[in-house]
């Protein structure tokens, strides 16, 4: 019997890790007001009606990031959970933007995260990437700015992202980026198909190139495009808790994970925004294991997927499967 490839982690945003414990402790230290009484009151909020409502709560908590040790503990904190949780290769995506407009400098956020994952493998034994990810509802320019100016700087980082509030903000509004970012040889990804239209992830495909999805589960309303990704092979990062708790899905048990399979697609499953969520990939897992009954063969299928679409070389790959 083969062995199972470990834990890729593919769609995680690094301001998503923030746990309740850590925001208040933040805040605490760098004196700033946060409306919460207390870490109860604050987990007590952890209920959305859809992404624009937890994207208020995530973007009012990255307030209590201010210094560079800040940024760095972020990530240590996320790469001890996931070391605990088995994953051995993490692909994490910061949101910039929403630092650098609050007006921290770039140096700070950038230069925290990135002493973190420079000890990565060594400390924690994970292989890391680095996505930037921009914001859909803020303007093009402002994400082609920075994005130029992290060229400029020679920063060191592996991809672009596309995320935040996604129903009136198509793909298109960011051809531009893209193609700096293609020009430049960095791996792109665009969240996509969440709560916009199956037309999202076309343009994602088409105008942006992207080598992968962020969720994608609206493309399951377009039959030519189903086959399209089946065709082409285009991984999807899913996040089964995520969109239960983004109600995406009524419940898990509803989750259309088996069905995604069974057509052929390229899914994985991934956690978004674990510590608002209620789960790691290992948790995301045991929940889609439990209620959908996934065969140990289609659990197979989902851990190879993972692999296959990580933005790693083909040695990397290799010792991953
Ligand atoms: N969707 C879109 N944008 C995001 C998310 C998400 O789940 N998490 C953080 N930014
Ligand atoms: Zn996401």
């Amino acid at each position: 019997m083969s062995t199972l490839p470990p834990l890729v982690e593919l769609h995680l945003h690094l301001e998503g890790t923030l746990e309740p414990e850590f925001i208040m402790r933040a805040a605490r230290k760098n004196g700033i007001d946060l409306p919460w009484a207390s870490v109860e009151d604050l987990r007590s909020r952890y209920e959305f009606s859809d992404l624009q409502s937890f994207l208020d709560l995530y973007y009012a908590n990255v307030s209590v990031l201010r210094e560079r040790e800040d940024f760095s503990q972020m990530v240590y904190e996320y790469l001890r959970r996931a070391q605990a949780g088995g994953v051995r290769h993490a692909e994490v995506s910061l949101d910039l933007q929403v630092h650098t407009s609050r007006g921290v400098p770039l140096e700070v956020a950038f230069g925290g995260v990135r002493d973190a994952l420079d000890v990565a493998e060594e400390r924690y034994g994970i292989t890391t990437r680095l996505i930037i990810s921009f914001l859909r509802d803020r303007p093009p320019a402002e994400a082609a700015d920075l994005l130029r100016r992290l060229i400029v700087t020679g920063a060191r980082f592996d991809g672009i992202g596309l995320d935040s509030a996604e129903a009136d903000y198509p793909p298109a509004l960011f051809t531009e980026v893209y193609e700096i970012a293609r020009q430049h040889g960095l791996r792109r990804t665009a969240h996509a198909g969440e709560e916009g239209p199956a037309e999202y992830v076309r343009q994602a495909l088409d105008l942006l190139h992207v080598e992968r999805i962020d969720h994608g589960n609206r493309s399951l309303e377009d039959d030519a495009l189903v086959q399209r990704l089946v065709r082409e092979r285009v991984p999807l990062a899913v996040c089964p808790l995520s969109n239960v708790r983004l109600r995406v899905v009524d419940v898990i048990e509803e989750h259309p994970l088996v069905r995604m399979l069974e057509h052929g697609m390229q899914v994985s499953v991934h956690s978004d925004d674990p510590a608002y969520f209620g789960g790691y990939v290992d948790e995301n897992l045991v929940a889609v294991r439990d209620a959908l009954a996934i065969t140990p063969a289609q659990e197979e299928t989902l851990l190879r997927n993972a692999v296959d679409a990580a933005f790693v070389d083909a040695d990397r790959r290799a010792e991953l499967h």
